[in-house]
């Protein structure tokens, strides 16, 4: 296979300003760990060879990222240092390669594909921004030919240089059979003793090589080093997520309290009420409507199905058509067939709960005995009265009734009446002769 374009993504950074003991780049944004935007972004740029960086203390990041491949940066030397670690895999690769940084997490495809038309014009280029506060960014010193002579990191520009506002992305592409070469040729000879990667523009000038650049609008720059800044990225792709979403029919009362995933899909005509959290793995299907306050993840919901206000719904569910699942009712690892309704205050566990079933008030489902999960089957047309208590495993024949305030340990067949629960007994008039009794110790 002939591969044109492939990725270094560089992810080794200590992050020690998250002061987390995970690493930084698996902390979500819009429910996806930082460094899936990185590589899903690669994708989208039709770059297929992915090489992710890591430290050794990072080893969970390769299941995340997987099928990227990742290589270890032995000791954390810096961006330059950091980018040879991908040697080995990488080396005889004629293509391009692009190096990224894993916590900047909005750079957009599009981009990527003006930095490539770039650098196929000289052999490297690298992605800049422009900005009033350049601080703490790398400088960009352009010369007269419209290509880049070096950049110099803030803590080495002298104070003309730090005047300059055009700034590095961190965000390069270089000729791959040039790129390893160059990279032997960086020193750590510089304000912070690092292998900057940097460097590579006035090495490769030596070479012959001129730096050509794309620039990036600034917020797609962003890059994450701290909670606030996780913070403040997270409120710009909530905005993002939520305008994309009412242009494709969405109706959201207070858009501004609605959080959403980056996967979450929606077809038209869904409505979404005030303080409603959408986790990932979540698909709502036409004219539902989700009222306030609900927790949603990892759950596919039909047509015109209601659910909330107040409804939790957890991982593995399925919601069908025209359901109902009202207020203060959990649902985990179960499904809804079309037309079925659980109201109010109920726990509902691994269960499948069939067509038109209306399950009662205060309902639990018992699946857990301490050990394991077990499954109930609930078939169509069954009323379950309330306060009933099904302890699976166990399965309720279709058409059948539950009375309310059973306890269902066995199985029910068809159309039939299950009551588990002791027979109501009456004593006519005791409650006469009870007061007189007490009346009388009190005098
Ligand atoms: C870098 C650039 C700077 C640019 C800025 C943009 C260098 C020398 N400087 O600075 O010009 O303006 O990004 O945000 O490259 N990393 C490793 N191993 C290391 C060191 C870093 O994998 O040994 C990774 C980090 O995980 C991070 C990325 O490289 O994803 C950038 O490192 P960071 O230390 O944040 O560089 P900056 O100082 O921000
Ligand atoms: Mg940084």
């Amino acid at each position: 296979m002939n591969i044109q374009k492939a990725a270094i993504i560089l992810a080794a950074g200590k992050g020690t300003r998250m002061k987390s003991s995970m690493p930084k780049v698996l902390h979500p944004l819009g429910g996806k760990p930082l460094i899936n935007h990185v590589v899903d972004t690669c994708h989208n740029a039709a770059i297929d060879d992915l090489i992710v960086v890591v430290s050794p203390e990072s080893g969970a990041i390769k299941d995340v990222v997987a099928p990227a491949r990742t290589v270890i940066q032995t000791q954390q030397l810096g961006t330059g240092d950091a980018a040879k670690a991908a040697k080995n895999d990488l080396d005889g690769f004629d293509g391009y390669i692009f190096i990224l940084y894993g916590d900047t997490p909005f750079i957009k495809a599009e981009t990527l594909g003006h930095l490539y038309t770039q650098a196929q014009k000289t052999g490297l280029a690298v992605l800049g921004f422009e900005t009033d506060t350049p601080q703490g960014y790398g400088r960009l010193l352009k010369n007269s030919d419209g290509h880049i002579d070096s950049i110099v990191e803030d803590k080495d520009c002298t104070d003309d240089q730090r005047r300059i506002t055009s700034c590095n992305a961190g965000t390069y592409c270089v000729q791959g059979d040039k790129l390893f070469g160059w990279l032997d040729q960086l020193s750590n000879n510089n304000a912070q003793a690092e292998y900057y990667l940097t460097d590579l523009v006035s090495i490769a000038a030596r070479d012959g090589v001129s730096c050509a650049y794309a620039m990036a609008d600034i917020n797609e720059t962003v890059g994450i080093n701290s909670r606030e800044q996780l913070a403040a990225a997270e409120t710009i792709l909530q905005q993002k997520l939520r305008s994309n979403a009412m242009a494709q029919g969405v109706t959201m009362i207070d858009p501004d309290t609605v959080y959403l995933s980056c996967d979450t899909c929606f077809e038209n005509d869904v409505t979404i009420e005030p303080n409603v959290f959408i986790g990932p793995q979540v698909t709502v299907g036409q004219g539902t409507v989700i009222h306030a306050f609900s927790h949603l993840e990892g759950v596919t919901i039909g047509r015109h199905a209601a659910i909330g206000p107040f409804a939790r719904l957890r991982p593995q569910s399925k919601i069908g058509d025209h359901v109902t699942v009202g207020n203060f009712i959990e649902v985990n690892r179960s499904e809804f067939k079309s037309g079925s309704k659980s109201k109010h205050m109920s726990y509902i566990g691994d269960a499948v709960i069939g067509e038109k079933t209306n399950i009662g008030a205060g309902t639990v489902f018992a699946n857990y005995d301490g050990f394991d999960k077990n499954t109930s089957h609930i078939g169509e047309n069954v009323f379950i009265g309330s306060n009933s208590t099904i302890i699976a495993p166990v399965s309720v024949g279709i058409g059948s009734i539950v009375a309310a305030g059973s306890t269902i340990t066995d199985n029910v067949s068809e159309d039939s009446l299950a009551v588990a629960r002791t027979r109501q007994v009456e004593c006519e008039g005791w409650a006469i002769s009870y007061r007189e009794r007490k009346n009388k110790d009190k005098a």
